[in-house]
């Protein structure tokens, strides 16, 4: 039967499935190679239970707080999703807009397909823009400076990715594991076809890596890019290239992809602003924890000294309520936007960020609680995960 009422999470990945090309839906949904990790971030947080409080007065619940210095309507941000712009046409700037109409932000992947200036163009409020560490220095200097003055003021740093993770799904749709690549070559293949993916994913305009393609002279063409990609993750990088880059970049930093506590403990000490507890969506190494599960270590690490987001498996606004009672300030979600824009575009997405903003305001008021910073772990049963 269609599914005419999509109300969950769930929902639209089931929609989007139905729309998207295999390969690409795999690509979205994929884990690295067993998918342990990839489970395991999911059923942490189903595990986690609330203590329900009764008879408090929860007449004013405002889920408003602010995330690095800007004000968001909840505490949820949408996560840099490499290629999303092909789930949908011009598929960054409808994400952008729907972000902007539930009043939070957005964060713009290095691999996004619509460039910084569309999205600039498109948005209303602040967005993020992601980077990961590339090889030429001078073109992160370059990256940085255009993500600037696109109105970004606030850097994500990916420090997970010293190589792309292997995804067997990808290798079972006949992409080499090789993430970004493969997925791209894919791409050129069912481009090259007139075929819907053309018109209504890319919507005509040609296919260009928005913002490093930017970067990259004369790499406009598919091949040059994949060729400069290739040879521009950069598995030499280390702290002192994290101090390098806090100095060229005056906003905000958050760097995304920490899941130890020694490790959380360094990113202050290079003066992140903020870090997101991740695992890529257990895309990257399999058999690493469900980040809920690392989550109370590294509140304990560094909470207080720096602002802690978390990321993975949240799939409701009650999972998200979760998190902020194990401590994080906040949460990013990856598929979950991702599916929403494939299978409806802006729409869809508006409407799957309304009804988690209502799941977070009723588990509030099921929990006793008015207001996002008196979130805590006081609202777990037993302090149990
Ligand atoms: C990602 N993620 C990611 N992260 C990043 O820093 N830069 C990127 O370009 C991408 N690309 C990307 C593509 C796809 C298809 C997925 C699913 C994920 C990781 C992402 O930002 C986030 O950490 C996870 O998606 C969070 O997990 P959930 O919400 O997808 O379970």
């Amino acid at each position: 039967m269609p599914l005419t009422y999509p109300a969950t999470a769930a929902d639209y990945q089931q929609l989007a499935r139905q729309r998207l090309p295999r390969f690409l839906a795999d690509y979205l949904d994929g884990g690295a190679t067993d998918e342990h990790t990839l489970r395991a971030n999911d059923s942490a947080w189903a595990g986690i239970r609330l203590r329900q409080r009764v008879l408090v007065n929860v007449d004013q619940v405002d889920t408003g707080t602010t995330l690095v210095g800007q004000n968001c309507r909840m505490p949820v941000v949408l996560a840099p999703v490499g290629l999303a712009g092909m789930m949908a046409k011009r598929g960054e700037v409808q994400a952008v807009r729907a972000a902007n109409a539930a009043g939070v932000p957005f964060t713009l992947s290095t691999v996004g397909i619509c460039p910084l200036a569309e999205v600039q163009a498109a948005s209303t409020a602040p967005f993020w823009f992601q980077l990961y560490m590339i090889r030429d220095r001078e073109r992160i200097q370059s990256l940085l400076q255009t993500a600037w003055n696109s109105g970004c003021r606030t850097l994500v740093f990916t420090v997970d990715l010293p190589v792309p993770g292997m995804r067997h799904r990808d290798t079972r749709n006949g992409l080499a594991a090789q993430g970004l690549r493969a997925v791209a070559l894919k791409a050129q293949q069912v481009l090259s076809r007139p075929g819907w993916l053309l018109n209504v994913a890319i919507g005509g305009k040609p296919l260009t890596f928005g913002n490093l393609s930017d970067a990259v002279p004369g790499a406009r063409s598919l091949d040059a890019f994949k060729a400069w990609v290739d040879a521009q993750f950069d598995p030499t990088v280390t702290w002192e290239d994290i101090t390098w880059l806090r100095g060229q970049w005056r906003g905000k930093l958050l760097l995304k992809g920490i899941l130890d506590a020694d490790d959380a403990r360094h990113a202050v000490a290079c003066g992140a602003d903020g870090i997101v507890v991740s695992n890529h969506g257990g895309r990257q190494l399999d058999g690493v924890a469900a980040t809920a599960s690392k989550l109370p270590d590294i509140v304990a690490a560094v909470g207080g000294q720096t602002e802690i987001l978390v990321d993975g498996g949240i799939r409701s606004g009650v999972d998200v309520f979760r998190a902020l009672a194990l401590g994080a300030n906040g949460v990013m979600i990856g598929r979950p936007w991702a599916w929403a824009l494939a299978a409806g575009g802006e729409a869809a997405l508006t409407s799957l960020l309304h009804s988690w903003q209502q799941e977070l305001r009723l588990a509030m008021m099921m929990t006793g609680t008015t207001r996002i910073t008196d979130i805590g772990t006081e609202h777990l049963d037993n302090g149990t995960v």
